[in-house]
């Protein structure tokens, strides 16, 4: 198994997932990736580990990557601004020196766009811009244009982290409106299954939002589903090993209560290193969860009924590990539809299992029990 060093802290594993993903984008594009997984599992870590160990580098591809959470997406024009950015006649004289100069042919217009120099978004003549913003020219068919053209030189490979973000998000045409993500997941089935110009990975925290494309027809049939789960129980091992920690003790404790969550890990090894109580931090650990259920409780369930289901779920999940879902159920689904959306369970949409997002929940949900019982 394979440790490395990757942003100053430890990088365990996954390479796996690693081959998977440069076997992927060595072949056709055919089918949009949705990369999926319990929270913080490591999604966006392997993601960036890929391209910038393995892609960046690589003159064969044209790699795009945007996560959506780190950009403040109100509107439309926040879209078009992630995208496309204006080249004014003032600038064309470095413009004409980028060596990737693209030339569009849009039907009704022509125009020139260049391959981001840093960052992601393309640099357009300003007329084009406009229209963009304006509403006046569609942004796919501009972004289909600009990948055909790199395409002929270099593979393009587009990276959609919590894509989700744009779920709100309305494109105010003249004729009717059109939901942006509606019209986003068209182009990348274009992109993909109709035209195979680029490979596209999307990537998802949110379960109930995966859930939705995983059962909308049109996508479930043009799409891949591959989940990046929490670590395994040799690889903490190994993990702990390399970090100095052998005490089986220990070990023990920390799987017991963080299990494979990464980021729960570097925070009990941090602790191990400082010398301070490992035992008396993780079960404090847990107690913020019980606080949290129980808060979570008290806010969104009114009646009895719903508390005393929500109870008989948790009870079921810690005994079982994970529960199986039943839709005609109005009450369990009203219920688990909640503590899905506040991240204490996990939905796969592909097996229809429910669980703990991470092993400190279900601590958190056993001492509730034990405290109510
Ligand atoms: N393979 C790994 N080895 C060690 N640490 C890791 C690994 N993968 C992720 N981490 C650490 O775990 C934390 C969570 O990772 P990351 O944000 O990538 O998860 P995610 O699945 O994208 O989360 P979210 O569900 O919020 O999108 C980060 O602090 C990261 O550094
Ligand atoms: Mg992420």
């Amino acid at each position: 198994m394979r440790i490395i060093e990757y942003r100053d802290g430890p990088f365990v594993n996954r390479e796996g997932d690693e081959r998977f993903l440069l076997e992927r984008f060595k072949g056709r594009p055919e089918k949009i990736l949705f990369i999926y997984g319990p929270k913080s599992s490591g999604k966006t870590t392997l993601v960036e580990y890929v391209v910038e160990n393995c892609l960046q580098n690589d003159r064969g591809v044209y790699v795009n990557y945007i996560n959506f959470r780190g950009h403040a997406i109100v509107n439309y024009k926040d879209f078009i601004d992630i995208y496309f950015q204006p080249i004014s006649e003032g600038q064309k004289s470095w413009l004409t020196r980028l060596k990737e100069r693209l030339s569009l042919n849009l039907g009704l217009f022509r125009g020139s766009a260049s391959l981001p120099i840093k960052g992601v978004s393309f640099g357009l003549n300003i007329e084009l811009y406009n229209q963009l913003r304006r509403n006046e020219v569609d942004p796919f068919v501009v972004l289909l244009e600009i990948l055909r053209n790199i395409k002929e030189k270099r593979q393009p490979i587009l990276i959609l982290d919590e894509v989700q973000a744009l779920q709100s998000i309305y494109m105010n045409g003249e004729v009717r409106e059109r939901h942006l993500l509606t019209e986003f997941f068209n182009f990348l089935v274009r992109l993909t299954k109709e035209t195979h110009i680029a490979h596209i990975v999307v990537m998802t925290s949110e379960t109930l939002f995966l859930e939705k494309i995983y059962n909308y027809a049109k996508l479930a049939e043009t799409s891949d589903f591959y989940k990046i789960g929490h670590l395994s129980l040799d690889e903490v091992r190994e993990w702990l090993s390399h970090e100095g920690i052998e005490d089986e003790a220990v070990i023990d404790l920390i799987w017991e209560y963080v299990g494979g969550s990464a980021h729960r890990i570097n925070d009990a090894v941090r602790v191990v290193k400082k010398g301070d109580d490992i035992q008396k931090y993780l079960i404090n650990e847990a107690k913020i969860y019980r606080g949290k259920l129980s808060q979570f409780i008290s806010k969104e369930f009114d009646t009895v009924e719903e508390m005393d289901k929500f109870g008989e779920i948790l009870a079921d999940i810690v005994k079982k590990g994970f529960l199986i879902r039943d839709l005609k159920d109005k009450l369990e689904t009203k219920v688990l539809t909640k503590a899905i959306d506040y991240e204490f369970l996990f939905l796969d949409p592909k097996d229809e299992k429910i669980a703990f997002n991470s092993r400190i929940i279900k601590k958190g949900a056993e001492m509730l029990a034990g405290q109510v019982g």
